[in-house]
């Protein structure tokens, strides 16, 4: 019984510095801090604190409606996201939506998000289509 105890004691520590250290997981970077793929543009849509807490809120169909009130700044279209946000490696290729390369995928993977967006939604700018598609 008391070893049962320690068990979910344990599982309870884990699961909190778990937590505790999967509320934020930043994109891909090099090593000069630089996030990759390297978006276009000077600046995101919203500052860079409020595009990782309410991103899912801009994007998502059914919220658009109650948080459009909520959005100062330019439409949050997800064909822009991915036109700025999948851009050419080095050797001018693009990552797909399912390898962690993906801007998109860079965060989900480490917090465990899966959204299905690009069953319908290209994970590519319309210019990469053609492209080679990275390792
Ligand atoms: C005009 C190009 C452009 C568009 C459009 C754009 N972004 Fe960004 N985004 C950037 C740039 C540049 C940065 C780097 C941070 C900055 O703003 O200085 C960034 C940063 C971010 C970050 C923060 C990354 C971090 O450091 O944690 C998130 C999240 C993000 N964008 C998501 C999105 C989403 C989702 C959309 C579509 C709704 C979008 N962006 C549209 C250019 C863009
Ligand atoms: C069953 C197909 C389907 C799925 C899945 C889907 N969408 Fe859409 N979405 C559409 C269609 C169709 C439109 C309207 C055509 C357009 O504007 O691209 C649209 C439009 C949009 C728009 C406005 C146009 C734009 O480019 O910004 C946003 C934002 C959007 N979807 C976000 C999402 C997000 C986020 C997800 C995942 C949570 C998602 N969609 C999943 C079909 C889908
Ligand atoms: C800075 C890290 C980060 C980046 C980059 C990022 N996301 Fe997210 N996203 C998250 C986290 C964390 C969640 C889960 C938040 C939660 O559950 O409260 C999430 C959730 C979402 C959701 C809602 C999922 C759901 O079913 O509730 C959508 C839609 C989404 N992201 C779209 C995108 C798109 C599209 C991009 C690329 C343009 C992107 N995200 C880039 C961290 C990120």
């Amino acid at each position: 019984m008391l070893k049962l105890v320690n068990i979910v004691l344990l599982f309870l520590l884990v699961w909190f510095t778990h937590s505790l250290a999967g509320e934020y997981s930043g994109p891909n970077r090099d090593a000069e801090g630089n996030i990759v793929p390297t978006p276009k543009g000077e600046a995101c849509i919203a500052p860079v604190a409020e595009m990782r807490r309410e991103h899912m809120n801009m994007l998502l169909h059914k919220r658009d409606q109650t948080m459009r009130e909520g959005i100062r700044t330019k439409k949050a279209s997800l064909t822009e996201c991915i036109n700025c946000h999948v851009t050419p490696d080095a050797s001018g290729n693009v990552a797909r939506i399912d390898n962690k390369q993906h801007f998109c995928a860079s965060c989900h993977v480490a917090a465990s998000v899966s959204i299905d967006c690009f069953s319908c939604h290209a994970d590519r700018p319309a210019s990469m289509f053609s492209q080679q598609v990275s390792e």
